[in-house]
């Protein structure tokens, strides 16, 4: 299939960006119309967009046809076959690395699919990923897109119950993993981890385990099958399923504020036009370019800007399976120039971490082949941003901060490399398509610049989140129903005096340690797991690496702790609860065993006095007079850790 003539649009200048930001918002079809024209479509869309914020019911392109991987891949075999479309650099620097032509790409999806098929996955049928970050799983998510099976990944570091609790809302039919994995020195068993979650799925009739580290694994008959030998002769070519505009391409589980973690869907054309649109534009991506995503495909930003966002646009893309320390702090930089990486899109949490390093570890690369830095997953602060353009950027490369969400599908907010202005600690303006505002408690928009309030999006945008998954009802509450008329971010934001947008951070009870999203809700509720805790009360606080911290508070039943060394061994068994409960991820870096919780008289956990306790602001904790015991927050001041 020959790439469609027409091009897609970049934005070149500073005036090129006003003016198209005007169109999109004034003429949003017209522009979404002119921006998707480009694409291989089987059938052209019906009506550009229909939007009801109130319900939260957006669709884009309705009745257009098409699959995502002819856009991906088939598109570009005429023009790019011999291009590498995949680097994949393995954990140890001493392994081989692979490199992945847009020919060999799509051979190998198409085999997977093959194996898909033969394996009774059908369009829609829901395929679970607990995998690597190694070719198999770029593969294995387009195999799924490509005959229409909605592919839903677990970030491979979430423990047996946190897969089952997926993999039952999704009602998935096939999973899909390895043998194991390796993550810096360390190896891990991930299909150990699959068979203790699927104990308890029964929807799941079939498992296809990669083969990786070369180490023996359990077998169910009559469940388990190895992707090696189902591939053997399958053929390596597979006809792509015609989706429907709006038909799921993926589900990924994130967590909110409230409850279980939310399966949030994104449908098939609308995500493609704005994974691809936001991709060329932010990174201002040019043909040979080299470019690197360092996060997990487990993430949102795996899915939008490693594989879909870099695939669509012809790019190569870098995919690294280890640790930004692994074997040392040098690791990242070892890559760029290995692979002469052009774009490098990483989290400020990996910069404090490596900016705690030696110098000597960035200074001894020479990083000269970089043109454009990006950041991702949590404000990054003014010296990790200084750290990254002095001596990563080397003061040519423009900075990008683009703050986005697993909901939106793709970056909101950004400077467009070298084009928008890209200011320390300011995402800065929004793309075409994105009508931020700044909302009061109230509901009501502050007007002009120099203003903080809470960040909400007025107007639909192609990646606009569909609904969470089986329950639109949850979605409409969560997005839609805190400011009607509007998409709920549960950021807050300042505008500054120029118009840039400063993310301050969620006013949810959501937080984000090292970019990862917990709900404070969630990890209360693994901790009330465990038998010694009768009560708990989750907050964040300010981590020097990680962005924020975790910090529990929990009462015990009574008598559970008397010595110091019970303590010690209630709060190893704690953490051992939440590695069992979500994984390790969610360990909290500070528990600390109290006899009661600041709470109102209506039995309501006063969290305000929690969090400045945590981040040791004791002196300004505000009015305590409601609560039902004032003095237990002198005994928590007293305990702090
Ligand atoms: C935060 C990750 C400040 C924010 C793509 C958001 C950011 C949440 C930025 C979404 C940024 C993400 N600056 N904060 N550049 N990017 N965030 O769903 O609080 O894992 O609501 O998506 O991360 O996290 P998620």
């Amino acid at each position: 299939m020959p790439e469609t003539p027409a091009k897609h649009p970049r934005i070149r200048s500073i005036e090129g960006y006003h003016e198209a930001y005007h169109l999109s918002i004034h003429h949003p079809e017209e522009f979404w119309a002119s921006v998707a024209a480009p694409f291989t479509w089987r059938r052209k869309w019906d009506k550009v967009m229909s939007s009801d914020m109130a319900s939260g019911h957006n669709t884009w392109f309705e009745g257009a046809r098409l699959n995502i991987t002819e856009n991906c891949l088939d598109r570009h075999l005429a023009s790019r076959g011999n291009k590498l479309a995949l680097i994949y650099e393995p954990n140890d620097p001493k392994t081989r690395h692979l490199r992945l032509t847009y020919r060999e790409l799509h051979q190998e999806v198409c085999k997977f699919a093959n194996v898909l098929h033969n394996n009774g996955v059908e369009k829609g049928d829901r395929v679970c990923l607990y995998m690597p970050m190694i070719p198999q799983l770029a593969i294995a998510v387009l195999a799924c897109a490509r005959i229409g099976a909605v592919h839903s990944v677990i970030f491979a570091g979430f423990s047996a119950t946190a897969i089952a609790d997926r993999v039952n809302d999704a009602q998935a039919t096939v999973v899909l993993t390895a043998d194991g994995l390796n993550r810096g020195a360390k190896q891990i068993p991930v299909k150990r981890v699959v068979d203790e979650a699927l104990e308890t799925c029964s929807s799941v009739r079939r498992v296809i385990v990669v083969e990786h580290l070369g180490w023996p694994v359990h077998m169910e008959e009559g469940r388990d099958v190895w992707y090696h030998e189902e591939a053997a002769d399958v053929p390596k070519t597979c006809p792509a399923e015609e989706m429907d505009a709006e038909d799921p391409l993926f589900i990924l589980y994130t967590s909110g504020s409230t409850g279980k973690p939310k399966g949030v869907v994104h449908s098939t054309a609308g995500y493609m036009v704005w994974a691809d649109y936001t991709f060329r534009n932010v990174f201002q991506v040019e043909e040979n370019d080299v470019y690197w995503c360092t996060a997990d495909v487990g993430w949102v930003t795996g899915h939008s800007y490693l594989l879909y966002g870099p695939l669509l646009a012809g790019s190569t893309s870098l995919m690294f399976e280890g640790i930004p320390t692994y074997p040392d702090a040098g690791r990242f930089w070892e890559v760029i120039d290995k692979h002469s990486v052009s774009i490098f899109y990483t989290a400020p949490t990996a910069i404090r971490s490596l900016m705690a390093a030696p110098l000597d570890n960035v200074l001894s690369y020479s990083l000269d082949s970089l043109r454009v830095l990006g950041s991702v997953g949590e404000p990054i602060n003014e010296e990790a941003w200084y750290w990254y353009y002095q001596h990563v950027g080397k003061e040519r490369c423009p900075v990008v901060d683009t703050w986005w969400q697993t909901e939106t599908g793709g970056i909101m907010i950004s400077a467009m490399a070298g084009i928008t202005p890209s200011v320390p600690a300011r995402a800065g303006l929004p793309l075409p398509g994105v009508l931020p505002v700044l909302l009061n408690q109230d509901g009501s928009e502050i007007e002009g610049n120099d203003q903080e309030g809470y960040l909400a999006i007025k107007q639909s945008w192609p990646g606009i989140l569909r609904t969470t998954y089986g329950d639109h009802e949850r979605a409409r509450q969560t997005y839609f129903a805190p400011y009607p008329g509007y998409y709920f971010t549960g950021d807050g934001a300042r505008r500054d005096e120029n118009g840039l947008y400063r993310i301050i951070g969620r006013v949810d009870d959501v937080i984000n340690v090292s970019g990862h999203r917990f709900g404070t809700a969630e990890i209360e509720n693994a901790i009330n797991q465990n038998p010694h805790v009768v009560e708990s009360a989750v907050v964040g606080y300010p981590h020097d690496v990680k962005g924020q911290g975790i910090y529990a508070y929990v009462i015990c039943h009574e008598g559970a702790v008397g010595k110091e060394a019970d303590k010690v061994h209630i709060e190893a068994s704690i953490i051992e609860t939440i590695v069992a409960e979500i994984g390790k991820i969610a360990k909290p870096d500070k528990i600390q065993i109290v006899t009661g919780l600041p709470k109102t008289r209506s039995g309501k956990i006063m969290r305000r006095i929690l969090r400045k306790v945590a981040e040791g602001e004791t002196s300004s904790l505000g009015d305590t007079s409601t609560l039902l015991d004032p003095a237990v927050v002198d005994e928590i001041i007293a305990g702090k850790k």
